[in-house]
């Protein structure tokens, strides 16, 4: 992909084949302690058609050349330029294939962006995805040029006994003063993103997997010494990913070999690698006194997600980063369909919902909006958002929703048999929907490429005398993305009309205006429609968008008597959780709107006997009483706000509402945090949902009694790390700094001193506390000497929390918050800019607070904004953020 004049942004529309088409990639890459030294040979040759003066340009970065042959013959220096940055041969022959021969010479143990080859803990360890490789050899670094590789690793035997990376090991052997070699061998073809190296000292967990046509594969999980007992659960995990794929989706792993790596210094969750996935060891390691039920699913999901892209992202790759959605939002797709079917639906989905309101709603409603499918980037780092992943999993969704669930397997059947083994994009992946289900998408395909959040506005009206009930349907989405046009979308809205008695009603229907209607589903393609609903004995109550059938803002105008009642009886759980957190988000948005101070309830009576009345439900399932239990987050009230948030008066309000639905219940609270302890531990959904209503019981009767003693007494009888952390984070959240609170956190701290991961707990607990001197505490926490930048979790842990989560402390009225991340941002950019950069995103909602805090945020931005020398990532986001 060509970079436009101005050297900084690169277009979708600019897209061309390379003038070079790579036919195989061989790699020698031999680890010493200080430095590599990598020899690659490609095997090119020059496309039909290209210019025969055309020269070969290869990407680097920050790449030092230290030896070039063609065909054998070292390469005179009137033939090449190298730079950094690029390698450019001229003179190459007009056809007919020739091997290239590249020798570079790098520095792991200094390369602190974690991007291309780096140490963690003493381990070599390679992330290429998206422009890594470029950073170990010049290479035609992007994802549609496809070859197979062999690569020979060498490293010393003591230092690294373990030698791995893609595909199938075919020898191995000793080499003179204590050295030794491996080689690997991927015969598929794959893009220079998905390849991987690890050499180093590791431990490793054994497994095997029988395919669906009995073919056996042998899986290892390796991790750091003394770790493998804690893969357990990932390997387990992985065993039931395989065989899911196969059941659901006819996919079958394809090599005799299937590899985890966890190590400890990882810019994200985790890399799909082809057959040697790499993942940040906080998605592998657990048990029970190190790991919450968060994390067992964190886990799952994660392990679940890098094996299925192995056919959703590697079998089929994307020609181009644009297309990043492709296989990120079709992955998103399956790992939420594999933890439904694994845990419970209905929880999965508000899980899911709950994470694209938090995350993707505000990028979708500020400056770093941008479209599914991108059209023009600074930085691709910055586009594994939540907008490519989970917005892109909800279009996926929508497709299997408007084509039904055996037309949408017909689909991807297509799909997978038509575009194996090539690098494909969003046009074809539709059309293979089009052409299985004989349905026509070229209306809903403007979801890839129109940015917002679309708003559903629906009302209803009730004719008593003819027993009849409209619906009346219109969307519209705020004119935001530049060049992107503002049409009518397709969304498909389930529906129910729920009687009396909570069971959905037949009704006759008939359709004016832009929508279609079959069974549950409406599919409403132009601005409004309306239905008519005709033969219904009495008024129904409307349940409209079932299970967030689209990723939109729904505006019904609904009283609070329906949503009671809907909270009640829908026969749908989602909508049931819905009605509730409609009533909770929008007394407490409102309340909102008072000023600080403002003493006047926040909650009706009639709101928290519903939310008492659900979670008091025993025939409900206690995963589901737990999510109806969790109070809007402080950040989305603040985006439903909109405009001149004040975080202390959201913070208040919150704090109200607490104390408010706790006092009424508590005498349930106390019965159901005493249903809490299962005498043995398992990680299961169903007693993981235990546990979380009890924790949740435990925060409101908290908050009641206005005391700690029943979290002091949790924390110290726990016997596992869900019910420790969830008493720990009461007390530091509840009752900031005094003395047993305190206690506690020492004591958190001396047990799991030894535990990086658990460590990353204490750190964001206190970075999360919600009061004014939890910024002392986080300056205080910076110098801890176990706190460094050089770990992307430790700073993600201590700074990211605190930006993100921390809306009273983050957002303190003076600023102090705002400059205090800002210093840490510019430290941490010159060390790892992809953390810096994703870290920075926070402050994107500036422009939403009320006047003090919005001139402080933006002053913030402004003198990072002019900071000499900072990183390509972090100035895209500050400039966007600005915009
Ligand atoms: N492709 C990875 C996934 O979603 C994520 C990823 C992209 C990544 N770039 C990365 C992981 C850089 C680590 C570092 O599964
Ligand atoms: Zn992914």
């Amino acid at each position: 992909m060509q970079r436009t004049e101005d050297g900084q942004t690169v277009k979708l529309a600019d897209y061309r084949p390379t003038d070079f088409v790579l036919h195989g990639v061989d790699m020698t890459l031999m680890l010493f302690e200080g430095h590599a030294e990598i020899a690659t040979t490609l095997t090119l040759e020059r496309r039909a058609g290209v210019a025969a003066d055309a020269p070969l340009v290869l990407d680097g970065d920050e790449l030092i050349l230290e030896s070039l042959a063609l065909d054998g013959e070292t390469l005179s220096p009137s033939r090449y330029v190298a730079t950094p940055e690029q390698l450019t041969v001229t003179g190459l022959a007009e056809s007919g294939r020739f091997e290239l021969a590249i020798g570079t010479r790098i520095a792991p143990e200094a390369n602190s962006k974690l991007m291309g080859l780096f140490r963690s803990n003493g381990i070599w360890c390679s992330q290429c995805e998206a422009e890594g490789f470029r950073r170990i050899t010049y290479f035609l670094d992007r994802p549609d040029v496809l070859a197979p590789y062999r690569v020979r690793i060498e490293a010393d035997r003591t230092a690294a006994p373990i030698l791995l990376s893609n595909g199938n090991p075919v020898e191995a052997g000793d080499l003179e003063g204590g050295r030794h070699f491996a080689v690997w061998d991927d015969p598929f073809n794959k893009p220079s993103y998905l390849f991987a190296v690890v050499a180093g000292d590791l431990d490793l967990l054994t497994d095997e997997f029988v395919t669906m046509s009995g073919r056996r594969v042998a899986l290892g999980i390796y991790t750091e010494k003394g770790r493998a007992p804690q893969a357990a659960y990932a390997m387990d995990a992985l065993k039931r990913s395989m065989a899911w794929d196969e059941r659901r989706f006819g996919r079958e792993y394809d090599l005799d070999v299937f590899n985890v790596v966890a190590i400890a210094d990882f810019n994200m969750g985790a890399m799909e690698n082809k057959g040697l996935n790499v993942f940040n060891h906080k998605y592998v390691l657990l048990d029970q006194d190190i790991a919450t039920d968060g994390d067992y699913a964190g886990v799952e999901t994660v392990i679940a997600h890098e094996y299925f892209h192995n056919w959703t992202g590697n079998r089929i790759t994307c020609r181009d980063w644009f297309q990043l959605c492709l296989k990120e939002g079709l992955t998103v797709y399956r790992d939420q369909e594999f933890s439904a079917d694994e845990r419970e639906r209905t929880v999965q989905r508000i899980g899911s919902v709950r994470r694209l309101k938090a995350h993707q709603f505000p990028e979708d409603q500020g400056p770093l909006q941008h479209p599914v499918r991108p059209g023009e980037y600074r930085e691709i780092n910055n586009f594994y958002t939540a907008t490519v992943y989970d917005k892109g999993a909800e279009l996926v969704r929508m497709i299997a929703t408007l084509a039904g669930e055996a037309d949408f397997r017909k689909g991807m059947d297509l799909y997978f048999e038509r575009h194996d083994g090539e690098a494909a994009t969003i046009e074809e992946f539709i059309a293979c929907f089009e052409d299985a289900a004989g349905i026509d998408l070229s209306q809903f395909a403007l979801w890839y490429v129109q940015a917002g959040t679309p708003t559903l506005a629906v009302s209803e009206s009730w004719d008593d005398e003819a027993r009849t009930h409209v619906v009346t349907l219109r969307q519209s989405l705020v004119p935001g993305a530049a060049g992107t046009g503002i049409q009518p979308m397709v969304l498909p809205v389930r529906f129910g009309l729920v009687g009396g008695n909570g069971e959905d009603r037949d009704a006759a229907a008939s359709v004016s205006g832009g929508a279609s209607l079959k069974d549950d589903l409406i599919v409403l393609t132009g601005r409004e429609a309306s239905i008519t609903f005709t033969g219904l004995p009495d008024r129904p109550y409307l349940s409209v968008l079932r299970d967030f059938s689209a990723p939109v803002t729904l505006d019904h105008e609904q009283g609070e008597a329906d949503r009671l009642a809907l909270a009640r009886l829908d026969p749908n759980l989602f909508n049931r959780w819905r009605a509730l957190d409609d009533l909770i988000s929008g007394a407490l948005t409102e309340a909102s709107g008072r000023p600080l101070g403002d003493t006047a309830p926040v909650i009706s009576e009639a709101v928290v006997e519903a939310l008492l009345a659900s979670a008091g439900d025993d025939g409900l399932d206690p995963a589901f009483r737990a999510q109806a239990l969790a109070l809007p987050g402080e950040a989305d009230i603040a985006r439903q706000i909109g405009v001149d948030v004040d975080p202390d008066r959201v913070h208040e309000v919150v704090d109200a509402a607490r104390l408010a639905i706790g006092t009424r219940g508590l005498a349930m609270f106390e019965r159901l945090h005493g249903l809490a302890a299962d005498a043995h531990f398992s990680p299961d959904a169903a007693s993981a949902g235990r546990r979380a209503l009890a924790n949740a019981a435990l925060g409101y009767l908290s908050a009641a009694r206005q005391e700690p003693a029943a979290a002091l007494a949790q924390y110290e009888a726990a016997t596992n790390m869900t019910d420790r952390i969830g008493a720990l984070a009461i007390l530091a959240h509840r009752f900031p700094g005094e003395a047993s609170t305190e206690a506690a956190l020492d004591d958190f701290y001396r047990r799991f001193e030894g535990d990086d991961l658990v460590l990353d707990k204490w750190f964001a607990l206190q970075a999360a506390a919600p009061f004014n001197g939890a910024l002392e505490t986080v300056i205080r926490l910076a110098g801890h000497p176990r706190f460094t930048m050089r770990n992307p979790n430790r700073v993600r842990a201590l700074v990211g929390t605190f930006a993100a989560s921390n809306q009273v402390a983050f957002h303190r009225p003076d600023g102090a918050g705002y400059r205090w991340v800002a210093e840490k941002l510019a430290a941490l950019d010159r060390i790892n800019p992809q953390i810096s950069a994703r870290i920075a995103t926070t402050f994107r909602a500036w422009r939403s607070f009320e006047r003090g805090r919005r001139s402080q945020l933006e002053q913030t931005l402004r003198q990072l904004s002019e900071i000499k020398g900072l990183s390509k990532d972090l100035q895209d986001i500050v400039d966007r953020s600005l915009k």
